[in-house]
């Protein structure tokens, strides 16, 4: 089985970029991660580039998506919503349908109190919209993440380990149904 893992930052020092790494660490035996690294390379979606020859960087996250089992988004939050490149790549999936029934743990990090939790709810709105089987467990909403995460990308904060973990087990037992 394997999960396609996706930051919802382009900033080089990304905490949801070091979250996901640290998170693709967890991973137990039998479950494979993968680093989607093709956001900055995808054009503005517009339908018109959607037709029937859709542009190189396109078909490499469709190709990324169709051969995952499962995909976990760890996201910023910037004025209120997911980052525009973020949602760009969503909305290129509409058409071709490759997040329909996969399971989604949806991840939201911030350095603020609220933990990113207007993204959080917009990342499900658009999730549901694309037909995701988002997980229960895998919703999480992370405040003060620059306290749980340092600066190399260890996870410092015990509770929020037992509850990464957890995503793990979530996956699993929709990969067994
Ligand atoms: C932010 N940030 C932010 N944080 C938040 O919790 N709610 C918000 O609405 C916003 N808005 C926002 C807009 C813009 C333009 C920037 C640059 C930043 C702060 C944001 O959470 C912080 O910069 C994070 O560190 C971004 O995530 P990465 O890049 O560290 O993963």
């Amino acid at each position: 089985m394997n999960i396609l893992t996706i930051s919802g930052s382009l900033r080089a020092s990304s905490s949801n970029t070091r979250l996901v790494k640290a998170i693709m660490r967890l991973a137990p035996a039998g479950i494979e991660t993968q680093l989607y690294q093709g956001l900055a390379d995808l054009p503005h979606f517009t339908p018109d580039l959607d037709g029937g020859n859709p542009p190189a960087s396109v078909l490499t996250l469709r190709q990324q998506l169709q051969a995952a089992d499962g995909v976990l988004i760890c996201t910023p939050e910037y004025a209120f919503g997911v980052p525009g490149t973020l949602k760009n790549a969503l909305d290129w999936t509409v058409s071709s349908g490759d997040f329909s029934e996969k399971p989604v743990a949806a991840i939201s990090a911030s350095p603020l109190w609220s933990g990113g939790d207007k993204a959080h709810a917009s990342l499900l709105l658009t999730l549901t919209a694309l037909g995701a089987n988002i997980l229960e467990e895998g919703k999480i909403i992370i405040p003060m993440i620059n306290k749980k995460l340092d600066a190399d990308g260890n996870i410092v904060d015990p509770a929020l380990l037992e509850d990464l973990k957890t995503v793990f087990s979530t996956f699993q037992r929709s990969f067994d149904k």
